[in-house]
């Protein structure tokens, strides 16, 4: 199986590196980060995990030829750049292809239908941690679960070949039939960890070890989790929080991919996450004040 990684940044770089580790043919596309690219042709992608240096050796481009005959088209580009990200790709992508988006937040999705079938559309969510050190480097920052589902049509063993492939890279991957749900329930993670460690500069262990940030979390969570009721997510409140708190626990070491966005004065995903709740929350007609004041605190933090 043929794998092409559309915007290989840390965790693009991560999950391609993992998968051509594991023997499969990979090729990470960046037409963006030309350093990064360089860094990868010279020297392999660096994964560096605790004391651990996983060095593996995957073609890297700047160009998008590789799509044309990819099996499995990875998108991992940041929310906001989906819509040119998939322009830009549009002219090689093979309709054949299976596209799979591990991608933060809700509505990026409609982007990349105008390009691809749903049939062919996998959605799903990572818990997987990961931060880019420097061009070619990765830190591995938190192990976590990955889930993926079938935009539409019922699963096939296509799918199940490309979770078992995922796992025998070590990516612990398993398959859901209700995608919208399981965004919702990612989302929830996100709104609350993603704002809060942006806007504090602490790394994600601070939303379970630091109270304030702590209480405040929850409170977040609680908002958003009004408005996710009406995508399918049926926790309660104290089941939310405590998903939240141990993926913050798990990737405790991690910079949170929005803290990494404004450290660099990058646009971030917010509009996609606590900005996303607030939509739905005004069309729905549930007030969500706090995810709105974080979304435009992040915004007074990011171009
Ligand atoms: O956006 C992120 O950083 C990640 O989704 C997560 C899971 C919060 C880990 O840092």
């Amino acid at each position: 199986m043929k794998i092409c990684i559309v915007g290989a940044g840390a965790l693009g770089s991560l999950f391609g590196g993992l998968l051509a580790r594991a023997g499969m043919a990979v090729w990470l596309y960046n037409p963006s980060n030309v350093a990064h690219v360089h860094a990868i042709q010279r020297d392999g992608v660096c994964i560096e995990r605790d004391a651990e240096i996983i060095t593996v050796a995957v073609p890297a481009t700047t160009t998008p030829d590789a799509l044309a005959d990819a099996d499995l088209v990875g998108i991992f580009v940041k929310a906001h750049q989906t819509g040119r990200a998939l322009e830009q790709i549009a002219p090689k992508l093979n309709p054949r292809s299976w596209v799979l988006s591990l991608q933060n937040g809700v509505g990026m999705e409609a982007e990349i239908l105008r390009f691809v079938s749903p049939e062919r559309f996998l959605r799903g969510v990572t818990s997987q941690g990961a931060t880019l050190v420097g061009p070619g480097r990765v830190r591995w920052a938190g192990v976590g679960p990955t889930v993926l589902g079938r935009w539409s049509g019922p699963p096939t063993p296509e799918i199940d070949a490309i979770i078992a492939l995922l796992r025998s890279a070590g990516i612990e991957t398993d398959y859901s039939g209700e995608v919208e749900r399981l965004l919702w329930e990612k989302l929830l993670v996100n709104c609350a960890i993603n704002p809060l460690t942006a806007l504090f500069e602490r790394s994600n262990g601070a939303i379970v070890e630091d109270p304030q940030l702590r209480e405040v979390a929850r409170a977040v969570v609680c908002e958003a989790l009004r408005v996710a009721r009406a995508h399918g997510v049926g926790l309660g409140e104290l089941e939310a929080i405590d998903r939240v708190e141990t993926v913050a626990r798990r990737t405790a070491q991690n910079i949170s991919s929005m803290l990494q966005d404004v450290r660099r004065g990058r646009p971030t995903e917010i509009d996609y996450i606590n900005g996303a709740v607030v939509r739905e929350g005004e069309r729905l007609g549930i007030p969500t004040p706090l995810n709105l004041l974080l979304t435009k605190l992040i915004k007074e933090r990011s171009p």
